[in-house]
């Protein structure tokens, strides 16, 4: 693991005691656990049903998400609730989430705010969040939206190529009360919008999600 900065200490102390949705939501906004806060405009808590089967992981909020402090509300945001629509799966009944709660960016031209994917060390000052979003929704299964979320779950040396679109035993060592009972590793909807190949990424998204609905109905 990373050395703890100073100015890092990650997310422990900003827990609340007893984690409901309000709580989770004020801890998060008041989290100092790493300096991504501090150029932010909000932290980022998941958002949808509380009792989901399926839980869905992406990297962190984009600039819509930041300045609404809702996940997903943006352009990949829109593209998930459709892919998860073709797959059959309804985009209201599932819980939404990031790896990562607060937006890391670099300043560009004017005002533009240009995203800058969260390092390892964010990824495991933030990991306390993802891990009471686990406890709280207990997912049946957690589909991981790319290397981020991928390895916030499976450590960092994971790659999502060679293990996308099957089930992927949740690891023993993550450390949940609750252990769902897969993972499955999937494309970032984002890199799809940036894709040459978009129809093809798509199709390939919704037919992953449609494996997670199978796993589901198990
Ligand atoms: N991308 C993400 O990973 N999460 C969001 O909430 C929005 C875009
Ligand atoms: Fe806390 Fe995560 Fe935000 Fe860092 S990114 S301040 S750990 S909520």
């Amino acid at each position: 693991m990373p050395q703890k900065k100073p100015d890092r200490p990650g997310a422990e102390a900003w827990l609340p005691q007893h984690l409901d949705p309000e709580a989770l939501a004020a801890g998060i906004e008041a989290c100092r656990g790493c300096e991504l806060y501090r150029a932010a405009t909000h932290g980022v808590p998941g958002e949808g049903r509380y009792d989901a089967d399926l839980m869905l992981v992406g990297e962190q909020p984009g600039d819509q998400e930041d300045r609404q402090a809702r996940p997903f509300v943006g352009p990949a945001g829109r593209l998930l609730a459709r892919a998860l629509e073709e797959a059959g799966l309804d985009p209201d009944g599932v819980y939404r989430t990031n790896a990562v709660k607060h937006f890391r960016f670099d300043p560009g031209r004017a005002g533009k705010r240009i995203h800058k994917g969260p390092s390892r060390a964010h990824i495991g000052a933030c990991g306390p969040w993802l891990a009471a979003e686990i406890e709280l929704v207990q997912p049946k299964g957690v589909v991981l939206l790319g290397a981020t979320a991928g390895s916030a779950v499976f450590g960092s040396s994971f790659r999502v190529g060679a293990s996308r679109g099957r089930e992927l035993e949740w690891p023993e060592e993550y450390h949940t009360e609750w252990q769902p009972e897969w993972a499955l590793a999937t494309t970032h909807p984002s890199a799809i919008l940036r894709s040459r190949n978009r129809d093809k990424d798509l199709a390939a998204l919704v037919e992953d999600l449609a494996e997670a609905r199978q796993l589901l109905a198990r």
